[in-house]
């Protein structure tokens, strides 16, 4: 086990789970460690400078750990803390190491899913204040058209398990009403923070029929399975012994394990892990 190369994966909390459990899916045969930030999540509404100190020190975790490639399951750290992470801090460290997050390869594809090119994007505060969904689409099809909604509340409802009660549907209404004023020719919502499918059957439910929510498990899967084929060396660096480990910066591992079951669709049995310092 020690001598593992496994593939990181990093969310704020429970939301990379969504992630994780399509790459899994996918790629059964890597090694992998999940680590959610649990005890500083939600990073939504932080600052600039918090998202990436505490994405950073989750990364050099993760590379502690053997790591050689590390995915930011997190839309927010993508937008906030990625390029920083990919110009400045990666310098710092052995040259081989990768980080990628997940805004990129979404913005590839979501041009495939829409019949009216206009596009609704809901998101934390920080992933919808970074613009950097109106960019990145911009530069794969900029025939769309993009709107976008920050949907602050959904992720404390979803990291404290009141996501599936009724209180939940006011706040799932209310953002979706906005986003919806908006344009009505939306014809697709993407959710673009990785906790959000967890309230995919909610949020689809008070949608029009003709409106489909895309989740981007499967979109980051197939573009990592890309990545690989496209990096033999990382590929051949990641060991293959099909292990899965799971950590939390929380000291309630009991509470993370019962909520990220029901994120991964898989029993979760967590460590607690300190990644200050
Ligand atoms: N899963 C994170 C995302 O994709 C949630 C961020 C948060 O902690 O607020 O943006």
């Amino acid at each position: 086990m020690l001598n593992n190369k496994p593939i990181g994966i990093f969310d704020s909390g429970y939301g990379g789970l969504t992630v994780f459990r399509s790459i899994a899916d996918q790629l059964p045969q890597y090694d992998y460690v999940y680590l959610g930030d649990t005890a500083r999540a939600p990073y939504g509404n932080r600052s600039f400078s918090a998202i990436h100190q505490y994405t950073w020190e989750c990364v050099q975790q993760l590379f502690k750990m053997g790591c050689p490639l590390v995915i930011l399951a997190c839309n927010t750290a993508s937008a906030k803390a990625l390029r920083t992470i990919q110009q400045q801090d990666l310098k710092t460290e052995d040259s081989s190491k990768r980080v990628l997050g997940v805004i990129r390869p979404t913005a590839e594809v979501i041009g495939n899913y829409t019949k009216t090119n206009e596009i609704g994007v809901l998101g934390t505060k920080g992933t919808v204040q970074s613009g950097s969904y109106l960019l990145e689409i911009e530069k794969f099809s900029p025939e769309l058209k993009v709107y976008q909604q920050a949907c602050p509340l959904w992720v404390p409802l979803i990291e404290n398990g009141e996501h599936d009660k009724p209180g939940a549907d006011y706040f799932v209404k209310e953002y979706l009403d906005q986003i919806l004023a908006q344009s009505p020719h939306i014809d697709t919502i993407l959710l673009a923070c990785t906790h959000y499918p967890l309230m995919q059957d909610k949020i689809q439910a008070y949608l029009p029929k003709h409106i489909q929510t895309v989740a981007q498990g499967d979109i980051v899967a197939k573009s990592l399975i890309d990545y690989l084929q496209r990096h033999p060396e990382m590929e051949q660096s990641i060991t293959q012994n099909g292990t899965q480990q799971f950590f939390t910066t929380t000291d309630d591992t009991a509470d993370f394990d019962l909520h990220a079951t029901s994120f991964f669709g898989a029993p979760v049995k967590s460590q607690s892990i300190v990644t200050k310092g």
